[in-house]
């Protein structure tokens, strides 16, 4: 069977930038960049991404085209059967994502669902509080939109590359950006919004410090969805002419876009209705709604919000599905539908005890931690960052002569950031890698 291919550059692109921007753009970032001191951790991020993340994702869409296989036949392919273990880690680690990924995603499910019947108690903060956490513990509700979520997932990516996921984020990422746009220019417009906007943009250097640094390093490859074979198997359906050093700065720019875009659509408010911006994750389920509750139109403003995010989250989960679904399709040949339903519903039963985590099974603990922290744990500080370790080591040891064919097209492009792109790939960020996990570790 002829393998599936993108239907055209842009399409390549949004799907890409589809799976960058998400949840981590929209949710994690802004509060992040609350908590850890605005303005400096924006401009750490931003260096991050456009060195190790932009030479990492070029790396990764190399490897997918070079190979045209999911990521552990295409680690077998271009290095060998002990190297495809690093694919098995990234197959491993979608599941992982996804299970968790996903009931957030069915809460924003639920927000959307309670926005537009109007139950959202918007007007007072301390009923916010409850609501979000009396649905977040609940049993049933949380993973009946868990399910939902995660069978949206599944029949984009049963309807195929192009026909399913090409052809949905085509619609839906400009609709995201169009949304987004609308609701920055509402927040940053709002009486006493500029001291929210100069804590986001105006770094203060005596905030840089070693956990600031790791949560940099760590969002910037969950934001660009590096590390775990999700860029492999975007780039295997490459055609052999496109320009990946040029797409993978796109994807870089518009996730790091859509970053500040959404710090600036989250933050900004926060200040002008004097909530408190180092509210962590409960900030835009809880404290956003606060400030829509006191915002004039805040009803159609709170609809835009949650639908935006849920269409950030969707085009990121059909990247993490495609992974897996990939990998049985084509290692044990079962056919891509049947692939996309039995690990979808496999996704799904591994999502329950993550949503239960929060609630009634709250008390079963590993490690000190639910199910739920212990699986976003496991990802964050091991399985991305070993991924992202031994993905630039194999680029930059082992194949870096098809890597220099591959981001120049055969000599037919003039890639001017050769060098650098080997040293990053050699050194650079397997250190920054193993000096984040360390100092995480000895917890300095
Ligand atoms: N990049 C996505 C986000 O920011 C998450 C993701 C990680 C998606 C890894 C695919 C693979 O929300």
């Amino acid at each position: 069977m002829k393998r599936e291919q993108w239907g055209s550059r842009f399409g390549f692109i949004m799907a890409a930038a589809g799976s960058a921007v998400g949840l981590g753009n929209i949710w994690k970032f802004p509060y992040l960049a609350g908590t850890q001191g605005g303005g400096a951790f924006l401009a750490v991020y931003l260096i991050i991404m456009a060195t190790i993340g932009a030479a990492l994702i070029m790396a990764e869409i190399a490897i997918g085209r070079a190979a045209k296989k999911n990521p552990v036949g295409a680690f077998r392919a271009l290095g060998g059967s002990l190297w495809s273990t690093t694919g098995v880690i990234g197959v491993v680690t979608g599941f992982m994502i996804l299970s968790f990924y996903s009931v957030v995603g069915g809460w924003t499910i639920a927000y959307l669902v309670k926005s537009v019947a109007g139950t959202i108690e918007s007007a007072q903060p301390e009923l916010l509080e409850a609501q979000f956490g009396g649905l977040v513990s609940a049993v049933w509700e949380p993973i009946f939109y868990h399910g939902v979520f995660m069978v949206l997932t599944m029949g984009i990516v049963i309807a195929g590359v192009a026909q399913g996921i090409e052809r949905s984020v085509k619609v839906l990422m400009p609709l995201l950006f169009i949304l987004l746009m609308v609701l920055v220019v509402r927040s940053v417009t709002l009486p006493g919004a500029w001291e929210g906007i100069e804590f986001f943009l105006v770094p203060d250097w005596s905030q840089v410090n070693g956990e600031m640094l790791r949560a940099a390093l760590g969002q910037a490859f969950f934001s660009l969805s590096l590390g775990m074979g999700a860029m492999i198997t975007y780039g295997s359906y490459l055609d052999k002419d496109a320009d990946i050093p040029n797409a993978s700065c796109w994807v870089v720019f518009l996730a790091a876009l859509v970053g500040v875009l959404g710090g600036l659509l989250v933050l900004p408010a926060v200040f002008a209705f004097g909530m408190d911006p180092g509210a962590g994750p409960g900030l835009t389920f809880i404290t956003l709604p606060a400030v829509f509750g006191e915002m004039i139109g805040g009803y159609v403003f709170q609809i835009i919000f949650f639908a935006m995010l849920l269409i950030a989250a969707l085009t990121s989960s059909i990247s993490l599905l495609a992974i897996p679904v990939a990998y049985f399709a084509e290692e044990y040949g079962i056919e891509r539908k049947w692939s996309a339903i039995v690990v979808g519903i496999l996704i799904f039963l591994i999502g329950v005890p993550c949503s239960l985590a929060l609630g009634v099974w709250g008390e079963y603990k590993l490690f000190g931690m639910n199910f739920f922290d212990l699986m976003v744990y496991a990802v964050d500080n091991y399985t991305l960052p070993i991924g992202g370790i031994l993905t630039s080591l194999f680029a930059g040891w082992v194949v870096l002569e098809k890597m220099g064919k591959e981001l120049s097209n055969d000599g037919s492009l003039n890639f001017k950031w050769m060098a650098a792109f080997t040293w990053i790939m050699r050194i650079v960020a397997p250190l920054a890698v193993v000096w984040v996990m360390l100092s995480g570790l000895l917890g300095s």
